[in-house]
């Protein structure tokens, strides 16, 4: 946002082009400077395909429900030109708090934050307020397994069971913020999981259960194909 990528090539030789996709560079070492003047955030490429399946537009009303710390928040600012309003919440207060900080180094101006857990907690009357939203996306907790190259503990911690455990809970989470969204508004719902059960049949469950939910579109990365993390996205439109 606060840059363009020729400025910044310029000013930090060392970034390396990516040939498939021009939003990113990868540099060898941590690009110190970069990140704490706010000119780029470090995350996987695979973290942007989630955000243009929402394709926000600038203006419009966004609702980040499981936000922090706020890779993609910034990145959907950046395609609103930092126009309109992002509601990023999660219910973790502290990743909140380093979502906050992330967003004022890289100079977002259209993001509020407010800490809730879609499961437990009744929907603020500040998030209501400023409801109903444009689009809405639920980048939702789960298993990791798209980043295991990146967690290497995590084949040693994961059970059969928590995947369903897994399900339960996203589900819970899309049924709670479903209400926040404006008819003919989309969704996208997104995971940095590899499982079936908490991509394919969450997006099979909410479909059964709800008919005012159309499927629009589809996309996912696998690390050993694409070479990036893996990721899954699903757009939904809520039709009334
Ligand atoms: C995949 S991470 C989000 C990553 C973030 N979108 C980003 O791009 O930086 C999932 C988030 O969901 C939050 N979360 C888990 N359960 C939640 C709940 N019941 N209500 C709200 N947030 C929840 C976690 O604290 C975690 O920050």
């Amino acid at each position: 946002m606060k840059i363009g990528r020729e400025n910044f090539l310029q000013l930090y030789p060392d970034a390396r082009h990516l040939s498939r996709n021009d939003e990113f560079v990868a540099f060898e070492t941590f690009p110190k400077a970069a990140v704490e003047n706010g000119h780029c955030y470090v995350q996987d490429p695979s973290t942007t395909i989630a955000c243009r399946l929402l394709d926000p537009q600038p203006g419009e009303k966004l609702l980040d429900a499981c936000a922090a710390p706020g890779g993609k928040t910034g990145y959907l600012a950046e395609l609103m030109q930092n126009r309109g309003l992002i509601v990023a919440c999660d219910r973790a207060a502290e990743r909140l708090a380093l979502l906050d900080e992330n967003m004022k180094r890289m100079g977002t101006a259209i993001v509020e934050t407010f800490p809730i857990d879609w499961i437990r907690d009744p929907v603020l009357e500040k998030i209501a307020a400023a409801a109903l939203f444009d689009r809405v996306l639920i980048d939702a907790p789960c298993t990791n397994t798209g980043v295991m190259r990146r967690r290497v503990d995590l084949r040693w911690r994961l059970t059969p069971a928590d995947f369903k455990r897994m399900q339960k809970r996203q589900l819970e989470i899309v049924r709670a913020v479903l209400p926040l969204l404006r008819a003919g508004g989309a969704l996208v719902y997104s995971t940095c999981s590899l499982e079936p059960e908490e991509n394919e049949e969450v997006v099979e469950a909410l479909l059964d259960e709800m008919s005012i939910l159309r499927a629009q579109q589809e996309k996912r990365s696998l690390p050993f194909r694409d070479g990036f993390d893996g990721a899954y996205a699903v757009r939904l439109l809520k039709t009334r």
